[in-house]
């Protein structure tokens, strides 16, 4: 089975195409990622009509480019699968509008995948990841853990009660003064900083209920920050670095406390830790998690990199997986700005 797979919900324009085998494993064909990152850059954050108009720009390119490097044909297609949500609705329109237009002309099925959805299946094309499994999504604008026991079947054990912790990396970045997106400068700067020179908050350590909070750390380090201000090199290393050990902690208790509620509600462990969303590209979160693995007696499964930020082939995977189950939708489908799993 090939499905092609288009991504906008956000500051990546997408397309991939990944093939499923009627075993379950998979394959990436091809996986055309076009940043937005400079177009937002200038103002701290992404800003919503320019990300759609960009998106309008460049997807019929990036969806040719994608085909090409598959090098298939429109007729060798199973399905046509796009993120029709969560994410900013300009963005979603376009990819959900190109999709279902493809759909229309080809006669293949249209599959609308949820973004979130998408992120979690990710470790089954990557990494054979078996049901059910636990699964912390740490991106820019989500924070859960979520009990994930087949396709279309997430028990949501805990979220952030404020900012999520890819948006709380951003903020200390943007106070900071260092550029956007924040979370790989931030990690940057960690790694030559001293993590232990300021004392940060750990909120919601040793909570039983596996939700996390980020907005008391976020304000110690801006307490701290204007407290020394002016900043030299070091204090932004230090800040940094107290900062991401802090984070680092915390996800390792709140998974800790996660897998507790896993193991209640599922009558057993999960099969696999499974990390994904962008936040996952750090290197002191995985190392960590991979401690907290074993000690939980499970493994660890985190995409690459590239596969943990938004991409077409999580799409195209996600539409495989649900195409494989006959779960396909309407033309009239709609695009979604919220949508939780
Ligand atoms: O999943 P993603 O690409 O987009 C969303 O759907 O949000 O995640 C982007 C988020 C941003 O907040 C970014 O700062 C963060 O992931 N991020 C990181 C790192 N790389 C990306 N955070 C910490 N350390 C990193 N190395
Ligand atoms: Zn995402």
């Amino acid at each position: 089975m090939l499905v092609l797979g288009i991504e906008t919900t956000c500051d990546e324009t997408s397309a991939a195409v990944v093939s499923r085998s009627l075993t379950g494993s998979g394959e990436i064909r091809s996986n055309v990622i076009r940043s937005q990152v400079e177009i937002h850059a200038p103002f701290g954050g992404v800003v919503p009509e320019m990300a759609a108009r960009a998106h309008v720009e460049v997807l019929d390119h990036v969806v040719a480019e994608a085909m090409k490097q598959a090098g298939i044909a429109y007729r060798d297609l199973s399905g046509i699968a796009a993120a029709a949500g969560p994410g900013l609705i300009g963005g979603v329109i376009v990819g959900l509008t190109t999709a279902k237009a493809l759909a229309l002309v080809t006669g293949k099925p249209l599959i609308a995948v949820n973004h979130l959805e998408a992120h979690a299946l990710t470790a089954r094309l990557t990494d054979g990841v078996q049901f059910p499994f636990l699964l912390l999504l740490v991106s820019g604008g989500h924070t859960q853990l979520v009990a994930v026991e087949d396709v279309g079947r997430y028990t949501r054990l805990g979220t952030t009660l404020d900012d999520a912790i890819g948006e709380a990396f951003d903020k200390v970045a943007k106070m900071l003064s260092l550029p956007y997106p924040g979370g790989p400068h931030v990690e940057e700067e960690a790694a030559r900083g001293d993590a232990e020179r300021f004392v940060f908050p750990r909120p919601l350590m040793g909570r039983r209920e596996p939700d996390f909070s980020l907005s008391g750390l976020k304000t110690a380090v801006r307490l701290e920050a204007d407290r020394l201000a002016p900043l030299t090199d070091d204090d932004v290393a230090d800040l940094c670095a107290s900062f991401q050990a802090a984070v680092v902690e915390v996800i390792a208790d709140r998974v800790r406390a996660g897998a507790r509620v896993f193991r209640e509600k599922m009558g057993r462990g999960p099969s696999a830790l499974v990390v994904a969303g962008g936040v996952a590209a750090n290197g002191a979160i995985r190392a960590r998690l991979g401690q907290i693995a074993t000690e939980l007696n499970t493994r660890l499964a985190i995409p690459a990199p590239a596969l943990c930020t938004d991409n077409g082939a999580m799409i195209a995977w996600a539409g495989a997986e649900r195409l494989a189950r006959a779960l396909t939708d309407p033309l009239d489908v709609s695009p979604r700005a919220r949508w939780p799993l």
